[in-house]
């Protein structure tokens, strides 16, 4: 059942090209984010659930933006997985993959992103029917040079990195035939959301999301 929710975030992924990975400090705050990142065009987020107002925040981004695609990532348990489940979660990510998770995912209602920071990982992943990873923590693992060296031997894997993306790199990761898209914080900088520049944001959604055109 995931191979085939996981194909069609693949297709998602592929069309938006960046997805921004948010920490929420208050479902407000979260909500109004949520608000800035989708007028610039960014209709895809991640909340970590990191905060005490991630679930939260999942919750009234379904009930106020019911057009976002919004998901919860840092999911490190199935119990994590069912919480945001319950929050209203449309996907589920998470940094890596373990045996548990893995067989949770197979019931989950919606696509899961599991991560793989080698070609192992990325292998074992492949055979159980999953064909976009997250590769996390991406900067720190060699960038869009170790995703480059991957894609050969891998071709058939896509990778959607986070970790160190920003506006400098995001185009580098982008231009590789196997990154769906990339994810990150960068769009949402705690400066700006602790000024509540909205715009300030949303100017940065639109640059983003011009970067798959
Ligand atoms: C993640 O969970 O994907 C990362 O923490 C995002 O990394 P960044 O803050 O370096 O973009």
């Amino acid at each position: 059942m995931q191979s085939k929710h996981n194909k069609a975030l693949r297709g998602v992924l592929t069309r938006v090209g960046v997805v921004p990975v948010l920490t929420i400090g208050t479902v407000d705050e979260g909500v109004a984010l949520v608000r800035a990142l989708v007028t610039g065009g960014l209709a895809i987020i991640e909340v970590t659930l990191r905060t005490e107002a991630a679930l939260a925040t999942i919750r009234r981004i379904r009930a106020e933006l019911p057009d976002v695609l919004v998901g919860a990532g840092t999911v490190l348990t199935p119990e994590q997985g069912a919480d945001a489940l319950t929050a209203g979660a449309r996907f589920i990510v998470s940094p890596g993959m373990t045996p548990r998770l893995m067989e949770a995912a197979e019931r989950w209602p919606v696509p899961f992103l599991p991560g793989a920071a080698t070609a192992s990982e990325a292998m074992a992943l492949a055979d159980l029917g999953y064909s976009v990873l997250k590769f996390f923590p991406a900067e720190a693992l060699g960038g869009a040079a170790a995703l480059k060296a991957l894609s050969a031997p891998l071709a058939h894997i896509s990778f959607c990195p986070t970790g160190g993306i920003d506006a400098s790199n995001a185009a580098t990761y982008l231009a590789l035939p196997n990154v769906a898209a990339v994810g990150g914080s960068w769009v949402a900088p705690a400066k700006l959301v602790a000024k509540q520049d909205w715009a300030g944001i949303t100017a940065l959604a639109e640059t983003a999301a011009a970067l798959r055109g």
